[in-house]
This record gives C-alpha cells, sequence and structure tokens, in this order.
C-alpha cells in the first residue's frame, strides 16, 4: 500500500533587497521555520519557499545611490538574506528571487493570459505617488499631507498605465473570506478585511509603470514594466513550478505567512489574481504583529535596527529563535529588549532546561544499575495542548505549555531526591527523567534545531518524530557533554 503522505504548502513575504535583513524579517521566516519543521514532526510533505522581491524603483533608487548596477545590486543583497538565513538555521525548500528566470518567464505568462481573458486594458491614472512605498496612496493614508511611513508629500503623478480589473472580484472576494474560504487569521484581521470591503468598493488596479526601467516588461508593450506587487505575489506559484503542473502536487497554499503591514494587498490583490486565471485561492493568511524595539519602532534613522546575525553570534542562534517566539502572542504586536531576552536565557534556557539535561546526565552517567521503570511523568506532559495551539498558531502558548513539562520534570526531581535513591528506585526515577528529556528534545526541535541536535547527541538518541512522543524504553546511550546555556551577565 502506498500511503501518501498530507502535503503542507507554507510561504513567507518575499524580502524587498532594498534593505538588509534585520530582525522583522527574521522574525517572519524564524516563525515559517518553526511551523515548517512541526509539521515534518508530524511526518508531513512540507514545502518552504521564501525568497526575495527586486523589482521596482525604490530598488532601482537604492542600488544607483549605491553606485551599483541594479542586478549586481540584488545579487548582493539577496544573498545576504541566504547567509541570514543560513545561520539562523532556516530550512527553506527553495529561495525564489523575483529575478530569476523562470520566474520572469512566468509572469509574462500571466499577464498575457490575464489579457486575453479580458482582465486588463490600457488606462490612464493619476495619483498621489509616493516613491518610498513604491505605490500610489489615497488621500485618506496620508497625514497632513504626507505618507504617513516616509514623511514625504508624495508626487501627483499623471500616466498611462494597464489596469488589473479587481474591482470585478469584490463580491467574491468578501463572500470567500466571510465563509473561510480564505481563511484570514487572526480573526480580528478578517473582521478589519471584511469591514474594509463593506466600506470601500475595490477599484480596478493600475499594474504598470512607464518610467521604471528595473523590471519585467509588459510582454506586449515594452515600454511599461510590471508593478511590483502583481510581480511579487506570482512568486507563491512561481517558486513550486507553475505554470507546469508539477505545482499542483502543493497548490493551494496552506499558509501565508506576513506582517499585518501587507495584509490587505494579499488578501485581495493576490486570489482576485488567481481566480481570474482560474486557479484556486490559498487557503490561509496568518498576518502576525509588529514589533518595536525597546519601544520604539525600528528605523535606519533612529539606527535601532537589529542584526540577527550578530545578535545570534553574541547569544547564540536559539536563543535568538526561543525569545522571538516566546516572548509575545504570535499575532500581535510585541517589543523586543536585549534586557528581557537575557533574562529569559539565564531563567528559561540556563536554569530550566539547560540545567535539567545536565543534572539528568550527570545521575545517569553515575548510575550503574537498570534504567527501566513505570512512567509517571507523562501525566504532565500535554501534547495535545500543545498540537492544538501549533495548529492554531498559538505559538507562544505551545512552548508555554512544553515549558510547563520542562518544569515538572524539574519539580519531580526535587521531588523524589534521586540523589538519596539506589537501586531499583533510583532505576524508575531516572527511566522516567531520561524519557522526558528525550521527548523535550523533540518537542523543542521545531523552535530549537541546534539545541534538539545537542540532546540527541548527550542521550545517544536518533531524532524522533511527533509519534515518538511518548513514554517507552529508554534506549539511548548516555554520554554527557557541554552546557546547552551559558548564563549571561545582565547589562546595565
Ligand atoms: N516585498 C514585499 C512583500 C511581497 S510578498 C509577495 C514586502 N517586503 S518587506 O521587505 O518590506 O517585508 C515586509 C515583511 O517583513 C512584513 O510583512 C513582515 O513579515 C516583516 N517585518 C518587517 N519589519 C517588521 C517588524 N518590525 N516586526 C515584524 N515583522 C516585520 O513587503
Amino acid at each position: 500500500m502506498i500511503i501518501v503522505k498530507k502535503k503542507f504548502f507554507i510561504t513567507t513575504p518575499i524580502y524587498y533587497v532594498n534593505s538588509e535583513p534585520h530582525i522583522g524579517t527574521a522574525y517572519t521566516t524564524i516563525a515559517a521555520d518553526v511551523i515548517a519543521r512541526w509539521h515534518r514532526l508530524k511526518d508531513e510533505d512540507v514545502f518552504f519557499l521564501t525568497g526575495t522581491d527586486e523589482h521596482g524603483e525604490k530598488i532601482e533608487q537604492t542600488a544607483q545611490a549605491a553606485g551599483k548596477p541594479p542586478k549586481k545590486f540584488c545579487d548582493e543583497i539577496s544573498k545576504k538574506f541566504k547567509d541570514s538565513w543560513k545561520v539562523l538555521n532556516i530550512s527553506y525548500d527553495h529561495f525564489i528571487r523575483t529575478t530569476d528566470e523562470y520566474h520572469v518567464k512566468a509572469v509574462e505568462k500571466m499577464l498575457k493570459t490575464l489579457r486575453d481573458m479580458g482582465y486588463i486594458y490600457k488606462g490612464t491614472y493619476q495619483g498621489l505617488y509616493c516613491v518610498g512605498c513604491e505605490r500610489y496612496r489615497t488621500e485618506s493614508e496620508l497625514v497632513d499631507g504626507k505618507c504617513p511611513d516616509h514623511l514625504k508629500k508624495p508626487e501627483l503623478r499623471n500616466e498611462e498605465s494597464y489596469f488589473f480589473s479587481l474591482s470585478k472580484f469584490h463580491n467574491i472576494l468578501y463572500q470567500k473570506i466571510n465563509h473561510d474560504d480564505i481563511i484570514i487569521k487572526p480573526d480580528a484581521r478578517k473582521n478589519e478585511i471584511l469591514s474594509f470591503l463593506e466600506n470601500n468598493k475595490l477599484e480596478d488596479i493600475s499594474i504598470s509603470r512607464a518610467k521604471v526601467k528595473w523590471g519585467i516588461k509588459i510582454p506586449w508593450d515594452e515600454t511599461q514594466t510590471t508593478y511590483v506587487w502583481i510581480d511579487a505575489f506570482l512568486n507563491y506559484v512561481t517558486g513550486i513550478g507553475w505554470p507546469n503542473k508539477r505545482f499542483e502536487k502543493y497548490w493551494p497554499a496552506d499558509l501565508h505567512l506576513i506582517g499585518k503591514d501587507i495584509l490587505r494587498v494579499h488578501a485581495t490583490i493576490w486570489p482576485a489574481q488567481l481566480l481570474a486565471i482560474g486557479l484556486k485561492a490559498p487557503k490561509k493568511f496568518f498576518a502576525h504583529g509588529y514589533f518595536t524595539i525597546d519601544g520604539q519602532k525600528m528605523s535606519k534613522t533612529l539606527g535601532n535596527v537589529v542584526d540577527p546575525v550578530k545578535l545570534s553570534e553574541e547569544y547564540s542562534v536559539d536563543a535568538v529563535r526561543y525569545y522571538l517566539i516566546r516572548e509575545f502572542p504570535f499575532g500581535e504586536d510585541g517589543n523586543f529588549s536585549e534586557h528581557e531576552f537575557i533574562h529569559k536565557i539565564n531563567g528559561e534556557l540556563a536554569d530550566d532546561l539547560g540545567n535539567l539535561l545536565y543534572r539528568v546526565l550527570t545521575m545517569v552517567e553515575k548510575f550503574k544499575g537498570k534504567i527501566d521503570g513505570q512512567p509517571e511523568l507523562n501525566q504532565h506532559l500535554h501534547l495535545d495542548e500543545i498540537e492544538h495551539y501549533m495548529e492554531n498558531l498559538e505559538l507562544h502558548r505551545a512552548v508555554e505549555t512544553i515549558w510547563e513539562f520542562i518544569r515538572a520534570t524539574n519539580k519531580y526531581i526535587n521531588q523524589k531526591e534521586p540523589w538519596k535513591l539506589e537501586g531499583e528506585d533510583l532505576g524508575n526515577v531516572l527511566y522516567n527523567l531520561l524519557e522526558s528529556c528525550r521527548i523535550i528534545g523533540i518537542l523543542i526541535s521545531p523552535f530549537m534545531p541546534e539545541t534538539a541536535e545537542k540532546i540527541n547527541r548527550q542521550f545517544g538518541v536518533k531524532p524522533g518524530s511527533l509519534e515518538d512522543c511518548k513514554f517507552g524504553k529508554f534506549v539511548g546511550k548516555v554520554k554527557k557533554g557541554e552546557y546547552l546555556f551559558k548564563k549571561v551577565d545582565i547589562k546595565i
């Protein structure tokens, strides 16, 4: 019998190369990695896609300011993303660049198809264009006549352009989102989108630019280049092979993970583009919150942009991954503070987890008897709860529940006082501790893959799956290694 694995296709936004990877883009990517690894633990056929968004006016300008041809500039920054994701242990299956030839060809095909089907027409667009945002902004979005993100007055532009008939999809999008054919999570974000659609009629959007050189040429009109979002969205299907049939293996996406800043464009333009050419809409969007740095918005001007690679070099990759997921509820806004970060390393990582493993390994190495017994700690392992939280993308709660088990295991040591025991009694306690630690190693692996590997090595066990998270016979061969997490001095 051939067992077909359940597929799980997850994506991150593709990041603009006009800024280098920072803690914000790392946050989305780490969260996606945690989710991808969790689904692999469940033995699903996972495809995890990420990449870089490289066309458009802003990138052209940034390259120019750096004195580099745009492609060379993109190559360099795109590589920085790849390098950073390597350091952060991101297990993507494919890294797409919108300058990749297969992607460019596919965008051309999509445009031609949309045109053949009557969804693209020529018109004149007049609007307030913010170069920083690379898009026209509506009057209502401006604050004191200025773009709220770039604090600059947008330019009034009048240009010939091609339009996509987005307005035709207003009703169907509303229905699909309302009925969860396209799921938007958290619920508050779904309501935001629905009320936006109730109060505004979707308008046709301009999908080409006459004055932008750095982009994909409109296939039937060399004087125009494709608007960056139309080009960018398509990565979600070209990255798995579209227009080649093989993309059907993973499409529709099970989860588009994005920041809240780009939810509205995602939830409207992207499914409309797909429905127009007869493809299925994605199953789910999850928009997570934004975080500030010590209470302030992260910005180059403020000089408070946090580099995730430097942070990892200083404190370890897994500490960074852990902190970002653990610190605040997934989906809500939060704050990054180095002080809090160190606090978590010393408390939850060094004391709760690191110390537990070290204590257990020390006792086991000394013990000469038979390690076997009855499961006693399994009652503290709430696997169903962890699974439920992971499915709901309440990642912080899943971590909390794993930590409850870690704390229960520590408490068990204090209660049983194994240093006072010997023989079978000690063998039984050590059996419980070893099995708990082995299971902890599996459960933390999506969050802290490197630590999980170290645990496997020190406990002499193979990497397990979710199926293995139950008390059985301990079959490892223990060999104590270094402490998993060192304490860090609190900086004043
Ligand atoms: N290129 C577009 C996306 C196209 S997807 C088809 C884009 N790129 S971006 O480089 O600006 O990345 C935006 C994403 O970065 C956000 O949606 C979010 O995932 C992440 N973040 C950037 N700053 C962040 C914070 N301060 N906090 C949390 N996430 C942040 O938009």
